[in-house]
């Protein structure tokens, strides 16, 4: 089917907000909440996004999926599958329109069809330049209506902010975790900083890697701490439920990155050591003498002065190594870069209750800053208690939103 063929869908899909809707899907809404709470269930799915469906025929739920993990059953298999032939004439909801090509596993949209479901209705349009809009038109060329819901869309964009963002921008979605003290302070003078935070702090830390498709460091971070930045399942704290529901998703480790402009880690660093894929990201000029194990790769990067370059290493980790989702755990200094480059989508602070003192390190190395006019302002969207620390998420605020 041809993107022409794709931009058809504009004129005959249904477009509904909830003031559309009449007494027959008076419904509608609920089932699509339960389709997006089917992807939120699962905690990452990368590089594919979390997707969920369920299928109502009458009042009854005769099918309920979501995707579980690259290679798997899609969320739209999944439920037929569970339905059988009671998906014939029921409606589907998905929170991602369904895909209309052949990856690891067949369209969905196909699979809709050949089910012989009544009508369709997603929450958001795939933004894949495979997908967008064919797996729509593939559905209405075979007769079956698709409808919007517009007003689920942000709900659904929000399950993958990293698959949206990477496709839309050629960016995955970063997000920066800090544990601090209750004076700002990220590492006692000396470099000592395990542990700032509490038990609690640190399993919610585990669920960030496990959603992450890559966590990024900086080499003073494993030259001080000798972090293996890895997935520890005994340390996520998931029920039995949780755990059997992500199986699949993590018994792959997130990809670890080091940023190491002269190639210092050291060979015998834990990072290296652990299961999993480590990429080096260096601008050194000398390579080979890097006697490394076979999980790890040196990528020459671009520079920005003698570093590399932050944004070309992002736009490396979309585009070469398909991630989504980036979660930077350094210390003030490759925080402090990111944030100044403006590559932070979501600040994530751990805030424990102890005060380290006015000669341990700074939350973030940002410098030069003349006026309040010129400070870097963020919209607090979460704050929680997690055990004794608290935790807040803060995205920043554009320059427009600013002023
Ligand atoms: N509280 C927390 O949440 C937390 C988390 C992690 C670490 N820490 C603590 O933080 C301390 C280490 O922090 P740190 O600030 O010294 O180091 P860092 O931020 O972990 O690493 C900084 C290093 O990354 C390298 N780098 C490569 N490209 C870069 C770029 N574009 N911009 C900035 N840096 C780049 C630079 O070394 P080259 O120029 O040699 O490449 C730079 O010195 C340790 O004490 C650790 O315990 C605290």
């Amino acid at each position: 089917m041809s993107c022409t063929q794709a931009g058809l869908y504009k004129e005959s899909m249904k477009i509904l907000s909830n003031n559309d809707l009449d007494a027959d899907i008076l419904d509608w809404p609920v089932y699509m909440g339960q389709a997006l709470e089917l992807a939120r269930n699962v905690i990452g799915t990368s590089p594919n996004p979390r997707v969920g469906c369920v299928l109502v025929k009458g009042s009854d739920i005769v099918g309920q999926g979501w995707h579980v993990a690259a290679g798997q059953d899609h969320a739209e298999v999944m439920a037929l599958k569970e339905a059988g032939k009671a998906a014939e004439s029921a409606i589907a909801f998905v929170s991602l329109e369904p895909c209309s090509h052949t990856g690891c596993t067949g369209p969905c949209a196909e699979a809709l069809i050949k089910a012989k479901v009544a009508q369709v209705v997603i929450a958001s349009i795939d933004p894949n330049p495979a997908v967008s809009g064919e797996g729509v038109a593939k559905l209405e060329a075979a007769g079956i209506n698709v409808f919007h819901l517009v007003e689920f869309d942000q709900a659904a964009r929000d399950i993958n902010p990293g698959y949206f963002k990477l496709r839309e921008q050629g960016l995955p979605y970063v997000r920066c975790k800090m544990a601090m003290s209750l004076d700002g302070r990220t590492a006692l003078a000396n470099g000592e900083s395990q542990w700032i935070t509490g038990p609690s702090a640190r399993s919610d830390v585990q669920k960030l890697r496990a959603m992450s498709s890559a966590v990024v460091t900086g080499i003073e971070t494993v030259l001080a701490d000798d972090p293996s930045l890895n997935v520890r399942l005994d340390e996520l704290g998931f029920s039995e439920l949780e755990m059997a529901r992500n199986e699949l998703t993590l018994t792959e480790q997130p990809l670890r990155v080091i940023l190491d402009s002269k190639l210092r880690t050291p060979t015998d660093a834990k990072i290296l050591a652990s299961p999993g894929l480590v990429k080096i990201f260096t601008t050194a000029e000398t390579t080979e003498d890097k006697n490394l194990a076979t999980n790890v790769e040196i990528i020459v990067a671009d520079k920005s002065g003698q570093r590399v370059n932050l944004r070309s290493m992002l736009e490396s980790l979309g585009s070469d190594f398909a991630c989504t989702d980036i979660l930077v755990e350094a210390g003030a200094t490759l925080g402090g870069a990111f944030i100044q480059s403006g590559l932070v989508d979501e600040l994530i602070l751990y805030i424990a209750p102890k005060l380290l003192g006015s000669d341990a390190k700074a939350l973030l190395d940002i410098s030069g800053l003349q006026s309040m006019s010129e400070s870097i302002n963020f919209d607090i969207v979460d704050i929680r208690k997690v055990g004794n620390d608290i935790r807040v998420t803060a995205k920043p605020l554009t320059t427009s939103e600013n002023h």
